[in-house]
């Protein structure tokens, strides 16, 4: 019992008590902050640098309302880290929204995207689709 309580303690000093481990990775936030405020701005809604892309990206707060209601989370995050659709490249090579490897950096975790299929998935692109899924109106 002591030893659980001190292993507790000397826990807290990274994540609360209980709470979700922290693998290391940075907060979603702050990526979120880092790599994808400029055009898409604080809270979704497309900022500055969008209005000089050729495309310009829908508000991240209304995926789940385009949605038909159910948040889009498997596209959100193949949109991250870019993706071939009938072999072009969405992402960097259409001039718009770079593709962001470094965000498949460091732990992976089981990740069911809603097929039913737990996939290896980089933790740190799960908590950014979930940071976006946690900005839906
Ligand atoms: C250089 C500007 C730019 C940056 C930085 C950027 N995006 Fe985008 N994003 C766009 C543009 C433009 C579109 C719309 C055109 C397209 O789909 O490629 C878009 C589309 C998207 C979509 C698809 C929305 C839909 O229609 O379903 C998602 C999701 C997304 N971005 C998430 C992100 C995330 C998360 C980051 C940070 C890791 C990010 N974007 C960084 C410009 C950017």
């Amino acid at each position: 019992m002591r030893a659980i309580l001190i292993g507790c303690a000397g826990a807290m000093a990274l994540v609360a008590c209980g709470g979700p481990v922290d693998l290391g990775a940075p907060a979603a936030s702050r990526d979120y902050a880092d790599y994808c405020a400029g055009c898409h701005g604080a809270g979704g809604e497309p900022g500055p640098i969008a209005q000089e892309l050729k495309l310009h990206p829908v508000s991240l707060a209304d995926l789940t309302m385009m949605n038909d209601g159910n948040f889009p989370g498997a596209r959100v995050m193949s949109k991250i880290v870019g993706h071939r659709e009938h072999g072009e490249m969405i992402g960097a090579e259409a001039g718009d929204m770079p593709p962001f490897e470094a965000l498949l950096d460091g732990p992976v975790v089981l990740y069911d995207s809603g097929d039913g299929i737990q996939t290896p998935t980089p933790i740190r692109l799960v908590r950014l689709m979930e940071y976006i899924k946690s900005m839906q109106q």
